[in-house]
């Protein structure tokens, strides 16, 4: 027999921890319990609450900002503007004044207009006190013109770039592009348009009146804090960076556009970070697409949507109904990502854009012309080179993040060239290059939708899509200042999505670096 005791003795010990280690697993199961349910209600609440949905909310209270257009002065034959970037403070609506950095004084600088065959120069000065430069997105100019972050400009000093224009009518626009400061200086308000003219080519019957029936509309969707003041915060969760709740027209919210005219000509761009819109009218009205990023459609095309990504323009001509009022709208984007990554993209959200009011009695516009653009298109047989390049990650293409003394490419200048681009990184991407337009030959093995014919710089890039450009790079040879390619989710090119490339004389060997042209980078 055993005495109990230390009988006792010997088994309470493990009796005791037995239970103690029943008990831990017990709270141990419960706490993960808990931690599951509160992770999963933290994804449910972050799911449900990135569905942003503005339709039929907007009361349009606000008279949309038309920037006032700025076709220079001439002096010794050039035409010749004036930009000065410094901060300032603006009322979008929100019954807060909200400071921001404008040019010329405003939030979002004036169209400039300029003719094919002009030359022109621009004075840009710094009175931010940071670096900035200024680029004409869609531009075909000298590298170093281009404005892109070799061509730094700092604070007090005046850059004033000079190019000739030549290249057909369009919609362009100029924003900052330093060196990894990009996303946050256009959103502070530095941007603005561009239009060209080409005298030889002004179709009768396409709208053509600044402010009456040719209408600027840069979109751009902004956070505002209680104070009125910009939040630039970003979601830890969007794989594309910066999407705000709130739509601003050329700086105004809750916006109408009053229309006098029959037909009224939108010159839509995306100035925005990330956002992609998914154009359409109310009603699923129909409107005719004249125009992409590098300019007119050879014949304008019926569409019921029209998708923009970043950097990206078209120009829409709209029927008008007097008396009536028709909203333009963002309906969901076909971002292609997935359900995850098209709800924190937001691929799920809609918006009302800006609402156009007719008076009761308009004017009755001439009929549009059939006949517009009358360029011929490149040949894509003529290409002399073919190059492939995939965009990799939230920051890198090629997995290469972005090296301002690396040199990516070289191409030969007066050749053409086809580009195939694919995306395999994942998430929505868009893809840029900069000093040229190209023609979209095949998305995914088919030739493009009606939306993707004509001129671009930018296009859209679905996850898994792959496109293939024909780019051509004429006139302007410079072996020591690159031009970039990059994705225009500004977030991603400011974290180093981005590439250089330079053009340079046939024959020229070529290089793989070029100097980093900030003076104190
Ligand atoms: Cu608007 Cu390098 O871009
Ligand atoms: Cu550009
Ligand atoms: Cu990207």
């Amino acid at each position: 027999m055993t005495d109990p005791d230390v009988n006792n003795d010997d088994q309470s010990v493990p009796r005791q921890r037995r239970s103690r280690l029943r008990r831990w697993v017990v709270r141990g199961v419960a706490a993960a319990g808990v931690i599951v349910v509160a992770v999963v209600s933290v994804i449910v609440y972050l799911y449900a609450s990135a569905n942003i949905d503005t339709v039929g909310t907007q009361a349009f209270t606000n008279q949309v900002h038309i920037p006032p257009l700025d076709e220079g002065r001439i002096e010794n034959g050039r035409r010749v503007f004036d930009l000065d970037f410094a901060p300032a403070v603006h009322d979008f609506g929100t019954g807060r004044p909200t400071d921001i950095w404008g040019v010329n004084g405003a939030y979002l600088g004036p169209t400039l207009r300029a003719e094919r065959g002009e030359s022109v120069t621009v004075n840009v000065t710094n009175s931010l006190d940071e670096d900035t430069t200024t680029h004409w997105h869609g531009m075909h100019l000298p590298a170093v013109a281009d404005g892109g972050p070799h061509q730094p400009i700092e604070p007090g000093d005046t850059w004033s770039p000079e190019w000739d224009i030549d290249q057909p009518a369009a919609t362009l626009w100029y924003h900052p592009h330093p060196h990894e400061r990009t996303s946050e200086q256009i959103y502070r308000g530095l941007a603005g348009m561009f239009l060209i003219d080409d005298p030889h080519n002004q179709p009768a019957g396409l709208p053509h009146d600044y402010g009456i029936d040719d209408i600027p509309v840069i979109v751009q969707d902004k956070n505002f804090d209680d104070d009125g003041s910009l939040d630039f915060g970003t979601s830890m969760i969007s794989p594309t960076g910066f999407l705000g709740d709130t739509i601003a027209i050329n700086g105004t919210i809750d916006p109408y556009f009053e229309v006098t005219t029959d037909k009224v000509r939108l010159r839509i761009l995306n100035a925005s970070n990330a956002r992609i819109y998914n154009l359409g009218l109310d009603g699923d009205r129909p409107f005719q697409l004249v125009g992409t990023d590098g300019g007119l459609l050879p014949r304008p095309v019926e569409l019921d949507r029209v998708q923009i990504s970043p950097g990206d323009r078209v120009e829409i001509v709209i029927d008008i109904d007097a008396g009536k009022r028709l909203a333009l709208r963002s309906y969901e984007p076909e971002l292609g990502a997935g359900v995850w990554n098209d709800r924190f993209t937001g691929g799920d959200d809609q918006f009302d854009l800006l609402e156009l009011r007719a008076t009761d009695t308009i004017t009755t516009s001439e009929p549009l012309p059939q006949q517009l653009d009358t360029e011929s298109s490149p040949d894509p047989s003529a290409a002399v080179a073919e190059r492939v390049m995939v965009l990799t990650s939230s920051s890198t293409i090629d997995n290469k993040s972005m090296d301002m003394s690396r040199v990516d490419h070289t191409v030969a200048v007066d050749t053409s060239e086809i580009w195939t681009i694919s995306n395999q990184g994942g998430i929505p991407h868009n893809f840029h290059i900069h000093d040229t337009q190209f023609q979209v030959l095949e998305l995914d093995g088919a030739p493009p939708p009606p939306a993707l014919t004509g001129r671009h710089d930018t296009v859209y890039m679905p996850p898994d899509s792959t496109v293939r450009l024909l780019v051509e790079f004429s006139d302007y040879a410079d072996a020591d200042t690159p031009y970039m390619y990059h994705c225009h989710i500004t977030q991603h090119e400011d974290r180093g999505m981005m590439g250089q490339f330079t053009v340079t004389e046939a024959g020229t060997p070529p290089a793989t670096s070029v100097p980093d042209h900030r003076s104190h980078p």
